[in-house]
């Protein structure tokens, strides 16, 4: 068990913190048992886990935030209830009931409550729920059994630095097919960016950008997050393609961009060839909430938006207008807060 009094809420990064409960439920014989909470943080599976030999598993990703008056708010929960079922369906892998899904959240989030980081600090409450294909298989086909697992841990910024603009390299390397996986959540789309990473971040880069797997000409997504731009006749534009992971973020963004901000906005395609047209860039997700694009570098060339150093005055209002909803200092839009 973590020692609460030894966490520094104020210097938290994203990295894994033992926090006291979590939640299991099983699938077995065509049905979810009721769930329960443990305070064992290890699994034990069958050697026979089709999400071991096959990559059967889908996971999430989902904040609680404290807000100014101590009380904990939950940001779009239903939409990670509806992305981890679309997930469960591409894999063929059984769907969590919504309730179920927001019971568990609610469960792990209630008796965790300690560890979502004081207000001001910046730091949240980030929930990882994963499904997994467990029992004694072996040939290629989906488990017999399935287990539902939600645990959280304290979280501070994505990358060191928080709200910095950081740069990226353009990946030589493809994260997801069209029409293959990457729409869904599932592990393998981030076990194919692990090599480019580390080349990105062996070179001086915070992550790399990933390009259409078919022409190699348009952007696709930022390391674990997705994209968007500034034009210069302020438009906010994110890219649209079968192979990016619908990032609740992104929606988010492009309805704050339009009716808080009152942009123009599109998702269309963003070509590599064309990033002049941006006046700033960024990466957004519920882990990354929104980190700055300072630079990208292609071919060559260091690709610089706004600045390597400072926050656009675009991207800086987005980031406070969703901040502020997330932690509740600003009216959300109906159905957004649980
Ligand atoms: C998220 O933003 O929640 C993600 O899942 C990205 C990454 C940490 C895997």
């Amino acid at each position: 068990m973590t020692k609460l009094a030894n966490i520094d809420w104020g210097n938290l990064g994203f990295s894994y913190i033992k926090t006291d409960f979590r939640y299991v439920s099983n699938w077995k014989d065509g049905k979810w048992d009721e769930g329960k909470l443990v305070t064992d943080n290890k699994l034990t599976i069958s050697e026979g886990s089709t999400a071991l030999h096959y990559g059967q598993q889908c996971f999430e990703g989902l904040k609680a935030y404290r807000t100014k008056n101590g009380d904990i708010q939950l940001f779009r929960p239903y939409e990670n209830a509806k992305r981890i079922n679309n997930s469960a369906q591409r894999l063929l892998m059984p769907e969590i009931p919504e309730e179920k899904f927001i019971d568990a959240i609610l469960q792990v989030v209630r008796a965790n409550e300690a560890y979502v980081p004081p207000y001001g600090t910046g730091g949240t409450l980030y929930i990882r729920p994963l499904l997994i294909g467990v029992g004694d298989n072996i040939g290629v086909g989906p488990a017999s059994e399935y287990l539902f697992c939600v645990f959280c841990i304290p979280v501070g910024p994505y990358y060191k630095g928080g709200m910095k603009p950081v740069n990226y390299t353009v990946s030589d390397y493809d994260r997801a097919a069209p029409y293959g996986t990457g729409m869904a959540k599932v592990g393998g789309n981030y076990a194919a960016s692990l090599y480019s990473h580390e080349l990105a971040r062996k070179s001086g880069f915070a992550d790399c950008i990933y390009l259409d797997p078919t022409t190699h000409t348009k952007i696709e997504e930022v390391g674990a997050a997705n994209f968007f731009g500034i034009t210069k006749d302020d438009e906010f534009v994110t890219p649209q393609s079968p192979s990016i992971l619908p990032s609740i973020t992104k929606y988010s963004l492009l309805y704050l961009a339009k009716e808080f901000l009152h942009l123009k906005v599109a998702e269309r395609d963003v070509l590599i060839d064309n990033l002049d047209e941006f006046k700033e860039a960024g990466a957004c997700g519920t882990a990354a909430v929104i980190t700055p694009i300072g630079g990208i570098q292609y071919k060559d060339k260091l690709h610089v938006f706004h600045s390597e150093t400072e926050v656009g005055p675009v991207t800086q209002k987005l980031y406070d207008t969703l901040c502020g909803i997330q932690f509740g200092d600003l009216e959300a839009p109906g159905g957004w807060i649980l």
